[in-house]
């Protein structure tokens, strides 16, 4: 199915254990459903539940307990045969199989049911599947395998793939004894399978990663790709796949990138790659340089409060490196030449959600530095909308996992018009920098909770540096003047961290705040996508009711929904910057309040000009006006992060949300 995390183990060790990790770590991916299957000799124990993966965890822990939850119904017997391996050995065979497969799911074709979770086996039961992504031409499969005579066992577009699989091993093997032997105690190679997913694939419309078992070839785990991520983890004695490193970063820092459109194969010693027509091929090597430990929540309740308090090292980090001595800037990767730079006359920030936001923020910066016009759009809007772009168009497309479909898709519409692609991203080897024609990469390191802050920051420097680099290369701007931005980017990270140490008064504020109906978030200029921004984190952690304006545009309408005691979060400009707007911010706080708001004011140390019209004032350290949201949004995470445990909520994986969508 859909948009999802998905594992897979060869080695020596047993599997489960490892699957379950990495499962673990990647159940931000989605968690209404997760499953296993698991590879012992020639049996195969699939075990699935609907739910967060705790709800199978309890499942598998049962039934390697001995089996006695087979008549629960713990294991996958759906869709008639024994489908769960024999007996009592059920529940030994996934405890000592060395080879398996695991999926956490975020549902989009079948709800969140025991049934549609994955992994999905063919009717005889000998192979396994887990899917990520959508097959667009399931219906037609489906309807192919019902004349067939095979019964579907889900309401998942998924499922076919695993009763295509056995189909063409069956048809392999009439003239292959490969399998045969595999049967007879020797391990087979895993060809067979390889090449029966070579010719699933082929015949699969949409986008997917696919990962198969087969009990005639233990010790194999086959993977495919196409528009949806999958990685190879190179281990000692021991390989594996995943949808991203986090799931098997505490075994092995090496990877391995899948380009578009193949297979690979892994056993304890191998791994080998063809393109879905059988030409072997390589991926590229890469060395991890997260550690395991920043995939754990390190000692905080919540990932969200780690990676909160990780924003000063995340912002330091991306902008580690990125000035050469001759006072430039440096991307990671640019297949762009300085005259494309300097011939472009028009930018497109494209994105979705969060990473929207600090698109928002960059046209503040990227106009007033280059002096070309830049717009902000939707890239779900943006895709269907047939914005006028060319080859002097810059496209540059922001997003932190770097696989949200709604991106890649606009950022392929915009190189079909032969726009430049510039990519900002937090996740190395994902499709969207692959895809683009220059990089940059924001150096957060993982982010695990749903609800994006630390990649938003990094996403806003990212966007500086950009700004800045284009002024440079265009010659707007001197060097001198570079620098002095640059040096103000430089004293951010402090910064920030001085906002955090003082995050008491907002903590006890968003408990106070708990019980209100609605909050209502102002800004002008850059404080306006704050607002937004700030908007956002609440809703989708506390589930409440709240929306950003800007300022100036209360009293055209939303000042209507003002009543005693409601809300209002401002965030002031500073009046250093253009005091117009500072003063003008200072009227709305009094139109807000005289209609009976109760006032939170973000304002910066030493404005006391709004003191007056502050219920709590919350302090950040003066900053240039167009670098202000790198500090004015930290106190607005931990307001809704905040409300929202105070609420009662699990803030790192609020209801109805992924933190990958690759889903259109
Ligand atoms: C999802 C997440 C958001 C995120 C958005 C864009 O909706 O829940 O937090 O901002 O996707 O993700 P991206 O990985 O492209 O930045």
């Amino acid at each position: 199915m859909p948009m999802c995390g998905i594992v897979g183990y060869a080695g020596t060790r047993p599997a489960l254990g490892i699957v379950l990790d990495g499962l673990r770590r990647l159940e931000y991916r989605g968690y209404d459903s997760a499953g296993v299957a698991i590879v012992d000799g020639a049996e195969l124990v699939a075990c699935k539940r609907a739910g967060k993966l705790t709800n199978l965890e309890k499942a598998v822990a049962d039934l390697a307990a001995g089996g006695a939850d087979l008549a629960a119904g713990a294991v996958d017997r759906a869709g008639g045969g024994d489908r769960a391996g024999g007996g009592d050995r059920a529940g030994g065979g996934l405890a000592t199989g060395t080879t398996g497969i695991g999926h956490t799911r975020w549902a989009t074709h079948g709800g969140p049911t025991d049934r549609n979770a994955h992994p999905h086996r063919s009717a005889d039961g000998r192979v396994a599947v887990i899917h990520n992504g959508i097959i667009e031409n399931f219906a037609a499969l489906q309807a192919e395998l019902e004349a067939a005579g095979v019964e579907l066992a889900s309401e998942t577009d998924s499922e076919c793939a695993a009763h295509l699989l056995a189909a063409e091993l069956a048809a392999l093997e009439e003239g292959a004894p490969d399998q045969a032997i595999a049967v007879s105690g020797v391990p087979s190679s895993g060809a067979a399978l390889a090449e029966a997913m070579r010719r699933v694939c082929r015949r699969l419309a949409g986008a997917f990663t696919l990962l198969a078992v087969d009990t005639a070839a233990p010790g194999v785990v086959v993977g495919a790709r196409r528009d949806s991520p999958l990685v190879v983890g190179r281990g000692e004695g021991e390989n594996y796949l995943a949808s991203d490193v986090a799931a098997f970063i505490a075994h092995t820092r090496e990877a391995v990138e899948l380009g578009q459109d193949q297979v690979v194969t892994i056993t304890a010693d191998r791994i080998q790659v063809t393109d879905f027509a059988g030409n072997p091929t390589t991926g590229r090597e890469y060395h991890v340089d997260w550690d395991a430990s920043a995939a754990e929540k390190g000692g905080y309740d919540y990932f969200m409060l780690k990676e909160i308090a990780e924003q000063p090292r995340a912002v330091a980090d991306t902008l580690r490196g990125r000035f050469t001595e001759a006072g430039g800037i440096a991307l990671d990767e640019v297949r762009l030449t300085g005259q494309d730079l300097r011939n472009v006359d028009k930018i497109f920030i494209v994105a979705c959600g969060t990473a929207y936001h600090s698109g928002l923020v960059a046209k503040y910066a990227i106009e007033h530095w280059t002096r070309i016009p830049c717009e902000v759009e939707l890239a779900s809007e943006f895709r269907y909308r047939d914005p006028v772009l060319d080859r002097s168009t810059l496209v540059v497309a922001i997003s932190q996992s770097g696989e949200t479909m709604d991106t890649l898709m606009a950022l392929r519409h915009a190189r079909e018009q032969k726009a430049r692609v510039l990519a900002i991203c937090n996740t190395n080897g994902s499709t969207i920098p692959r895809e683009s024609d220059a990089v940059l990469y924001t150096h957060a390191g993982p982010e695990i909770a749903v609800a994006s802050t630390k990649a938003f920051l990094t996403q806003l420097v990212a966007c500086y540096l950009v700004g800045l680099h284009l002024a440079q290369v265009r010659g707007v701007k001197f060097a001198d003047e570079v620098a002095a931005v640059v040096a103000q980017l430089e004293a951010m990270p402090g910064k920030v961290a001085a906002v955090l140490e003082t995050m008491e008064p907002v903590r006890a504020l968003g408990r106070e705040l708990a019980a209100a109906r609605s909050v209502l978030f102002v800004g002008r200029h850059v404080g306006y996508p704050v607002a937004l921004e700030g908007a956002l984190k609440l809703k989708e952690l506390a589930y409440m009711h709240a929306e950003g304006f800007a300022a100036g545009e209360l009293k055209h309408g939303p000042i209507a929904l003002i009543e005693e005691g409601t809300p209002v979060v401002c965030v002031v400009p500073s009046p250093a910057g253009r005091g117009v707007l500072h003063d003008k911010l200072g009227s709305n706080l009094q139109e807000v309040r005289a209609r009976g708001a109760r006032t939170i004011v973000i304002a910066e140390e030493g404005d006391d000009a709004v003191v007056p019209y502050a219920d709590h004032l919350v302090r950040v350290p003066a900053t240039p006006t167009l670098l202000a949201p790198l500090l004015t949004a930290v106190p607005l995470q931990v307001l809704a992060c905040e409300i929202a445990v105070a609420r009662g909520h699990d803030v790192d994986q609020p209801r109805n949300l992924a933190k990958s969508v690759t889903v259109e």
